[in-house]
């Protein structure tokens, strides 16, 4: 067998110390993948005398990653495990300008700092592999980047946050009310003690810009993606979804549409929001932390990918799965080629959110009296927008009280339906600025 690659894991908490077993207990196994075998050479941590788990080295341990890591030319890839966006910035820079390749889970690091890395990584001609940086367990990297290479991506929607969909599932099922779904998801270790990231759609914006540079080449900041978490979401609109034969889920989504001129950049619009799918829509039967992601190509058609999206293992077996490419010598080859993160035109531009199509179910809090219905009615067509349906309970017979009234449209551009929204909430009638979901079908 030729000679080892030699691995540096900077961070061992939950994933690294998942990488640190994998890579201890099954040497054999990865060796035999591999063609040759891989070898953890140091451990990166912040504090070198916390308690580890029995297996990791601790010889191996250090605080120091510019005087050991650096400084050993049998170290050929860094795997950055710290989480971050600062220091961890730093590391894989100079990991890169030292001639290390980079293994990293790090999708805030990729989001907001992809193009600054990637052409580091270039200049220095190392590669930057991530697959665990999107969806866990889940190879989502390489079905875009390798197995769909010859399509077309047209769209993408998305589970992409674990912990929301466990959140949205409790509520669903079993009508917990939001804080008690989300304690709930924190004692099982899926949620962070601050969960702000998962619950307002930053994560899941995150993951979708990685997405779509590579299914798109579009370069999106977090701030291009247009994002609404579920933390205001309504037990209410739950049930009201689930009585219109719908599913309400935090879905991360790249909808591409065609331009006129015919000839010119094609624009694709992501968002991340939670979407209304059909009990049926097999995006919609995924529950509790899983992960999914449905890819649609010119040339396959509808392809769905289901699994893990988070947890030690889940990330590790992406980790590693990397670590074996890189030692095989395919990363490195599919990675010159790709050209991630570069100003490379592949033909699309973003789309402003306004121009997505969508049909819309709109909840109001109104006046239970005449002519209301023909109000709000009377605003949407205004705004060339038809009604699909409309909910409203039977209320008591004494009148004047206020009542939900849920409305569900046709197909509408966002844009329109929400300067109709603007105005709707401007009726002496509607007592509670509207409630809105776009529709996944
Ligand atoms: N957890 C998941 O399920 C999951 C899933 C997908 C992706 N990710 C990503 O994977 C990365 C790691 O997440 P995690 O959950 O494993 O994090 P974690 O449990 O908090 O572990 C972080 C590790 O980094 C070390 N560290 C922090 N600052 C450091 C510094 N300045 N110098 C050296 N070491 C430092 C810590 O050292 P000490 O041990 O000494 O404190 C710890 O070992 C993040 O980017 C995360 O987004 C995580």
């Amino acid at each position: 067998m030729s000679d080892a690659l030699g691995i540096a894991l900077v961070g061992c908490g939950t994933v690294g110390g998942g990488v640190a077993e994998v890579l201890l207990r099954h040497r054999e196994r990865l060796a035999q993948r591999a063609g040759r075998p891989l070898q953890l050479r140091h451990i990166v941590v912040r504090h070198l005398h916390k308690p580890r788990e029995p297996f990791i080295p601790r010889e191996l341990l250090t605080t120091d990653f510019y005087g050991v890591v650096l400084q050993d030319p049998n170290v050929h890839v860094v795997v950055e495990l710290v989480g971050g966006t600062t220091v961890a910035r730093e590391f894989v820079l100079a990991a890169l300008a030292a001639g290390k390749h980079v293994v990293t889970a790090n999708k805030a690091l990729l989001a907001e700092a992809g193009p600054e890395i990637f052409e580091a990584a270039r200049r220095a001609e190392r590669t930057v592999c991530f697959e665990a940086a999107v969806a866990g367990g889940i190879p989502i990297i390489r079905a875009l980047g390798e197995s769909l290479a010859a399509n077309q991506i047209t769209a993408i929607q998305g589970i992409l946050n674990g912990t929301s969909n466990y959140i949205l599932t409790a509520m669903a099922e079993r009508g917990l009310p939001y804080e008690e779904a989300l304690r709930e998801a924190q004692q099982h270790g899926y949620a962070e003690a601050d969960p702000t990231l998962d619950v307002d759609g930053s994560d899941a914006a995150h993951k979708l810009a990685i997405l779509a540079q590579i299914a798109f080449g579009v370069i999106a900041r977090p701030a291009d993606i247009t994002r609404q978490g579920i933390d205001q979401l309504h037990p209410m609109d739950i049930r009201f979804a689930h009585e219109l034969g719908y599913t309400i889920k935090l879905l991360a989504e790249a909808w591409t549409r065609n331009t006129t001129p015919p000839e010119g950049p094609r624009g694709v619009a992501l968002h991340v929001a939670p979407v209304l799918l059909r009990h049926t829509d097999l995006l919609a039967q995924v529950r509790g932390a899983h992960n999914a992601i449905a890819v649609y190509g010119d040339i396959v058609g509808e392809t769905l990918y289901q699994g893990p999206g988070a947890g030690r293992g889940p990330t590790a077996s992406s980790v590693l799965a990397d670590l074996i490419d890189l030692a095989v010598g395919r990363a490195q080859r599919t990675f010159a080629v790709a050209r991630l993160w570069s100003n490379t035109d592949r033909g699309f531009v973003l789309d402003p959110p306004e121009q997505v199509h969508s049909r819309f179910y709109l909840r109001l809090l109104v006046a239970d009296k005449p002519g209301v219905l023909a109000d709000i009615a009377r605003i949407l067509a205004q705004h060339t927008i038809s009604i699909s349906s409309v909910v409203q309970h039977e209320a008591p017979e004494n009148g004047g009280q206020l009542v939900p009234l849920v409305i569900v449209t046709h197909y509408a551009a966002t844009g329109y339906f929400l300067d109709a929204v603007t105005q709707i909430n401007r009726l002496s009638t509607v007592a509670a600025p509207a409630v809105y979901y776009s529709m996944g079908d």
